[in-house]
């Protein structure tokens, strides 16, 4: 394989430690996918090819844990509903759920597509994606094996919401998707997740759902707390689930139960932005031991974006993080939430994923909201 060789970075951040582990005036090199090298430019290594850094920043590539990006159709109305004060709920997703099951496989590979590469562009460079649009077992299916041409990380949202047609019979629809429905995801999937909230499910019903896809080989996370202090993140201590996203209201004991059994709290603050929401403060998670991730939540109903820069500039900005932390909770908190050790960070034998900015500090990713010229390197996978 050929060595390549990134030179004169003049500022790497490896996340060798929790302050980013900076190195200045650095070098390194990647091979096979890996990086096999790390350490002063001036001691670099010789190698088969070169990138010249020009002494720009580098940083681990982003770990986008958390989105819903395989969908059709148009909520853009709903958009201006909540800008104009109508509050979120979990309704709009049925919407949703009929454009994509009228949508070929064609029109969502096209569309999944178009976000991955924005993703990419803005430097993000794993990316988990959820079903959870589909809501019957030929679309759930559907879904997934899509989403798995384009990553290894895919989680079956079966238990998004109840959909329209079993309105009536919500038994039966938790049912299905503990059995049936999951029986047919299992193979295209690695997660299992629930929207355990006020309008979606219950504690008892995720608690069921949960149980059931990790009886199967799945593992476990959960949208919680989102909607108000309704129990989920307190189920994701009990489960030992990887993570609990969004966290929005949540109490200081639960926060310690996170703590003690290891959940990482996904925080996504573009939903907070794009609902009009109150944002959680997450120096009370950091505070409490809890490691964070940043996530985009990226779906049609609750927060349209991709770009994890703009995540950064939203969390420092909203959620009381540092420019450091938010850094860390964007790259090896979204790799933690994944459980994934081989990305998330830049040091020797991790995953060669990683973003060349041309920038003199990492400062300025956040500081410019992402505006700055780049060059992603995704360890030669080129699906992302
Ligand atoms: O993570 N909270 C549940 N699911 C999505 C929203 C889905 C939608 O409104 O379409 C979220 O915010
Ligand atoms: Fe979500």
């Amino acid at each position: 394989m050929t060595a390549t060789l990134v030179s004169n970075i003049g500022e790497l951040v490896t996340n060798s430690d929790k302050e980013l582990g900076i190195i200045k005036d650095a070098a390194l090199v990647f091979e096979n996918n890996k990086v096999i090298w790390i350490g002063e430019n001036k001691k670099a290594p010789a190698a088969d090819k070169s990138i010249d850094a020009n002494h720009g920043t580098v940083t681990p590539g982003f770990v986008d844990s958390h989105t819903h990006a395989i969908f059709a159709g148009d909520r853009s109305k709903d958009y201006e509903a909540r800008m104009a004060g109508t509050s979120y709920s979990a309704g709009g997703i049925n919407t949703t759920v009929a454009a994509t099951r009228a949508a070929s496989d064609d029109e969502l590979r096209e569309s999944t597509k178009k976000i991955i590469n924005q993703a990419r562009q803005a430097g993000t460079t794993t990316i988990e994606i959820k079903s959870g649009y589909g809501l019957d077992l030929e679309t759930e299916v559907r879904l997934l094996k899509i989403a798995k041409e384009f990553t290894e990380e895919t989680t079956f949202l079966g238990a998004h919401v109840v959909p329209k047609e079993m309105a009536d019979s919500r038994a039966d629809y938790i049912d299905l998707v503990k059995t049936q429905m999951l029986d047919a995801c299992t193979p295209y999937a690695k997660w299992i997740d629930v929207f355990c909230d006020k309008t979606a499910f219950t504690v008892e019903e995720a608690r069921e759902i949960l149980k059931a896809g990790i009886a199967k080989g799945l593992t476990g996370r959960i949208h919680g707390n989102q909607l108000g202090d309704t129990g989920g993140a307190d189920l994701a201590a009990e489960l030992k689930l990887a993570s609990v996203d969004h966290c929005t209201h949540i109490s200081d004991k639960t926060l310690d139960a996170l703590a003690e059994n290891s959940v990482v709290a996904t925080l996504l603050p573009g939903a907070e932005f794009f609902t009009k929401s109150p944002y959680p403060d997450g120096k009370r998670f950091l505070d409490a031991g809890i490691t964070v991730a940043l996530a985009s939540d990226c779906n049609p109903g609750s927060s349209y974006i991709s770009a994890m820069p703009v995540v950064l500039s939203l969390a420092i900005r909203e959620m009381n993080l540092t420019p450091a932390q938010a850094l860390y909770a964007a790259t090896m908190g979204g790799a933690s939430a994944l459980r994934r050790n081989d990305i998330g960070h830049l040091t020797v034998g991790a995953k060669a994923d990683l973003v060349i900015w041309d920038a003199p500090s990492y400062l300025h990713i956040p500081y410019r909201m992402g505006e700055i010229s780049r060059q992603v390197i995704s360890g030669g996978d080129e699906r992302i």
